[in-house]
């Protein structure tokens, strides 16, 4: 079992990063946690519930070394990342996710940290057939974030085999929840519903709502992000919740939940190709790691709206 008493956590003031850091200091009162973030895709007021150390760093400049000095963490969670997807700089993509990551497995090596950092399902690009996605199928990035990704799994796999440290990757499909408006239009589509809805707006899908993705709520990413940090094998998990649900099906629970009756708009999707579905091949992560979401659909927007709406209390701001 891996000693989780000093912990590095990168992008901790992000959406994922603000969940996971504020769930693990929650369980492990004790423990020492670090938060490092450029700032650049976040909110403050995400952490505001947090009692540890928070440093300014972009983690792929060298600054990285100076700033975490002698910590030493045990575990190192990098979720660091530019996560705007759109963003067509080759070479700057490359340098925040790719450098940025080397930087962090170097400082692992310090400390012999174990390295549990985010992979995304983006890498398996534009699959065509309705089947599970499992962690061996052939990765197939179409967008420089996805390609990005792909090189930093390339290089962990290689970097534990030589080094013998433990890197292990989560692969997340579309992760939603509480912490995501700092995001704005790159925050996942249950978000976006959720704020069109509450802005008496008709909620908008692409012609005609029935593509499905696989929905994992925030909470279940961090108990798996969390389980990973004791992956008994340097390797990917897939971190989804196994099932494919429509849009429609998400408008209709977030309605179920507000009260609301708004009729959807339906309009042309602009992309030549867009998914269709997607859906996370769950075996190996349970095998592993005894992961089993506990979350579906109905239950995630449930929760999610009763945090949204203030009716139940969430770690995650204000
Ligand atoms: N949200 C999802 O559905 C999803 C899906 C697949 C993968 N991921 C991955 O999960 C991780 C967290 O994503 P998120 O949804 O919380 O996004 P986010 O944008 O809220 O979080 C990313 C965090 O990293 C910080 N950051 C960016 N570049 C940095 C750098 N060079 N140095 C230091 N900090 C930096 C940002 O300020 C932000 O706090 C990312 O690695 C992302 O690629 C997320």
């Amino acid at each position: 079992m891996k000693d989780l008493s000093r912990i590095l956590i990168t992008g901790g003031a992000g959406f994922i990063g603000s969940n996971l850091t504020l769930e693990l200091q929650e369980r492990y009162p004790e423990a020492k946690i670090m938060v490092l973030d450029d700032f650049s895709s976040s909110n403050f007021k995400n952490l505001k519930k947090f009692k540890g150390e928070v440093l300014a760093c972009d983690v792929s400049t060298d600054e990285l070394f100076f700033k975490v000095d002698d910590f030493q963490p045990e575990v190192i969670f990098h979720l660091a990342s530019i996560t705007d997807t759109t963003i067509t700089d080759q070479e700057l993509m490359m340098r925040k996710n790719v450098d940025g990551f080397k930087n962090i497995l170097e400082l692992a090596m310090e400390s012999e940290a174990t390295v549990v950092y985010a992979s995304s399902a983006s890498v398996y690009g534009n699959v065509r057939e309705q089947v599970p996605l499992s962690e061996d199928r052939e990765p197939s990035p179409e967008n420089v974030y996805a390609f990005s990704k792909r090189i930093m799994d390339n290089i962990a796999l290689s970097f534990a085999e030589k080094t013998g440290l433990k890197v292990v990757g989560v692969r997340y499909f579309n992760v939603y929840g509480p912490g995501e408006a700092h995001k704005k239009k790159y925050a996942s589509m249950i978000y976006q519903l959720y704020t069109q809805i509450k802005e008496g707006r008709n909620p908008r899908l692409f012609k005609y709502g029935e593509q499905k993705r696989d929905f994992v709520y925030v909470k279940d990413a961090v108990d798996a992000t969390i389980l990973a940090a004791n992956s008994p094998v340097s390797t990917i998990y897939n971190v989804g919740s196994g099932e494919a649900r429509s849009f429609n099906e998400v408008v209709s629970l977030l309605q179920r939940y507000l009260g609301t009756n708004y009729e959807t708009i339906y309009f042309d999707c602009p992309y030549d190709f867009y998914q269709e579905f997607t859906q996370a091949d769950m075996s190996k992560i349970k095998k592993n790691l005894g992961f089993v979401p506990k979350y579906n659909l109905e239950k995630g927007i449930k929760e999610f709206v009763e945090i949204m709406e203030g009716k139940i209390p969430h770690y995650v701001g204000g």
